[in-house]
């Protein structure tokens, strides 16, 4: 079913806010992200509220630590009941090891190869003389060698993702902009239907619902748009 596929961001400041966007939501879909921003405000008790609504949780924390830390964080985040969490890629095999070796049977650990806000510039502000489609590709091999359930991915690079490693992996998409609303500060976007279509497992979108003024009207033309 194509609502099991949209996750809704609740980049919002107060658990209040969050738990507004969720009863409204609730109806249609039943998985939400929480990231940093939250996560920071609020803490491990706004992913207890979310989840007490029934509701999933992808905790988009990006971890990136030594690799004991990094085992530890998916230990708590497993014992939180979280369904899907995120770790950076580039902190290398034996953290993603030690990470995939600490995660419940229950949740799917995703990896983040090149942030999307990275370009080549940025990489080689890094000392990494390769494109980001290469970069992207290493990490996504080294993350599926290491165990990892699937990767974070910008629109773009789902195609070639698919390509290379088939259904090896779950793909999780943000970026994304249905055909009426605002790019904001998007640049490479596509529309949920162009995601799915390309073979994204689950497509994170954010504030063309939640900055909405009536954020279930701009679900349900998401949703209409993908029937
Ligand atoms: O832009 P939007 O509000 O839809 O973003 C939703 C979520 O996706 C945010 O949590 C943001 O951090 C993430 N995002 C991303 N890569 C992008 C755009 C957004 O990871 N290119």
């Amino acid at each position: 079913m194509t609502n099991d596929k949209i996750i809704v961001a609740l980049d919002v400041a107060t658990t209040e806010k969050a738990l507004g966007l969720v009863e409204e939501l609730r109806g249609e879909i039943s998985f939400f992200k929480i990231g940093l921003q939250l996560y920071t405000a609020e803490g491990p008790e706004v992913v207890r509220a979310v989840l007490s609504t029934g509701a999933r949780v992808w905790l988009d924390l990006k971890l990136h630590d030594i690799p004991n830390t990094v085992a530890r964080a998916v230990e708590s985040a497993s014992t939180l009941g979280v369904q899907m969490l995120t770790i950076h890629l580039s902190g290398g095999s034996e953290m993603i090891r030690a990470a995939t070796g600490a995660c419940s049977a229950e949740m799917l650990l995703l990896g983040v190869t090149v942030l999307t806000s990275s370009s080549e510039q940025t990489l080689r502000e890094v000392g990494i003389t390769d494109t980001v489609e290469n970069q992207v590709l290493r990490l996504a091999r080294l993350g599926i060698e290491a165990g990892i359930h699937g990767v974070v991915a910008s629109p773009r690079e789902i195609k070639t993702l698919r390509r290379e490693f088939g259904g090896k992996i779950k793909i999780a998409v943000q970026g994304i902009r249905p055909s009426w609303a605002e790019p904001g500060d998007q640049k490479r976007f596509m529309t949920p239907r162009e995601a799915i279509e390309a073979g994204a497992d689950y497509i994170g979108i954010g504030r063309p619902i939640t900055a909405h003024l009536r954020p279930a009207e701009a679900l349900a033309k998401i949703l209409e748009e993908l029937s």
